[in-house]
Formats: C-alpha cells, structure tokens, sequence
C-alpha cells in the first residue's frame, strides 16, 4: 500500500456518471462508452476508491468465439485512474483484481490493446501479433474512424495466456 489509502471494489449503479466521466477524461486512450453500456455492464466494472471518491476504474468484456465456447477470450477495456492519483499503484492494483476476477471464467487468454505496453508489460502480459485477435478487431475496431485499419492503429496488441490448453487446441 502507497501513503495514498484505496480500495479496490465491485462498482455499483451508483458509480455509473464517474465511470461515465472518468473515460471521457481520456478520450485520446480509451474508447468512448454510453452511460447505457456502462450501467448495462456495471457488474464487469471495478472501482479503486480513494476517501469516498472514484478515482481509478477497470472492465472486462467476453469476446465472441466461434467453436470455441468453453475458452472464450477475456478483453481488459476502460482501464483509467484519474489525473491525482496516477503513480500511486491504483492502476496495478485494478488490473489485478480484474485478473482474479477474469481468472475464474478460466478464458483461453486476456487480451489487451493499449498504448501503454509497458505497463501492461509489467503485469505480466506479453506482446503478440494483432492477427492473433481477429476477434477483438471484428467487434472492436471495424467501426473505429480513428484509422484507417487496425494494423496502421499505434495501439499495441498483448496477451496474458490463462488455459494454455485451450490455446494448444
Ligand atoms: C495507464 C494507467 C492506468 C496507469 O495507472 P497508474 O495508477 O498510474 O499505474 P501504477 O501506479 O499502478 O503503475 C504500475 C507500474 O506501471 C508503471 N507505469 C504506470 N504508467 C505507465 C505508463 N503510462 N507507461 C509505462 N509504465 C507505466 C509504473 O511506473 C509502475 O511501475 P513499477 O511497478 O515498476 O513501479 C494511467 O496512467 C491512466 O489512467 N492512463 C490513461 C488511460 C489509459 O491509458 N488507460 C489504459 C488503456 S489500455
């Protein structure tokens, strides 16, 4: 634990507008999201709570597989800790409990698209080739306006292998 004292929690209905806001404060980073959608999927949201306040979020979305049900990928998306407490281990501490939580779906793989892979890289996940996420840039980014195509998008594409027998498959 940092000086700074947080806590990592499940979001509520009531955390929607912050969640809301929060991802429009990074609109160059993180994909716009309707207070619908979130409020929708506020049971794949964590919150970091810094003295009452949200101050860091995290989601999680299950990708579409075709013929493979069992071992569905996992996509970490509108991951953002607030401006104040950048530095602190918030955003670690998100993604790790996101981790637990996604562990126990046991997907194939959590998957990320970021233009931070260092510090994704810190937590373990490891670069691979976009190709390999088809199914992320079906859903994700055909309807992107931001590039042209996902492969002239900066965004690094990574992976954390969580059933690797799935994977051999
Ligand atoms: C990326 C972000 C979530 C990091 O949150 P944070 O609370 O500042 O990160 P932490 O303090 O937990 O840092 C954990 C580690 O990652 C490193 N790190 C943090 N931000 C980093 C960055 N932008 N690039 C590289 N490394 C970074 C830290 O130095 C730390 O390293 P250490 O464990 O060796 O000390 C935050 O900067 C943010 O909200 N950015 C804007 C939105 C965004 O980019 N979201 C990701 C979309 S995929």
């Amino acid at each position: 634990m940092n000086s700074t004292s947080y806590q990592i929690r499940n979001a509520g209905f009531r955390d929607v507008t912050a969640i809301y806001n929060l991802i429009k404060d990074n609109p160059n980073e993180l994909v716009p999201r309707s207070m619908n959608d979130i409020a929708q999927n506020t049971d794949r949201f964590l919150i970091a709570e810094v003295a009452g306040r949200v101050a860091g979020i995290v989601s999680w979305f299950i990708l579409p597989e075709i013929g493979k049900a069992e071992h569905p990928s996992v996509e970490i998306k509108s991951l953002a800790v607030d401006k104040d407490h950048r530095g602190l281990g918030l955003g670690r501490a998100l993604v790790e409990a996101a981790i637990e939580r996604i562990r126990v779906l046991q997907p194939e793989q959590i998957i990320v698209l970021t233009f931070t892979p260092d510090f994704f890289g810190k937590l373990g996940f490891k670069t691979v080739p976009k190709e390999t996420l088809m199914h992320k840039l079906y859903t994700g980014c055909l309807n992107c306006s931001k590039y042209d195509s996902p492969f002239t998008c900066p965004e690094v594409a990574m992976s954390m292998t969580i059933c690797a027998t799935a994977t051999a498959r």
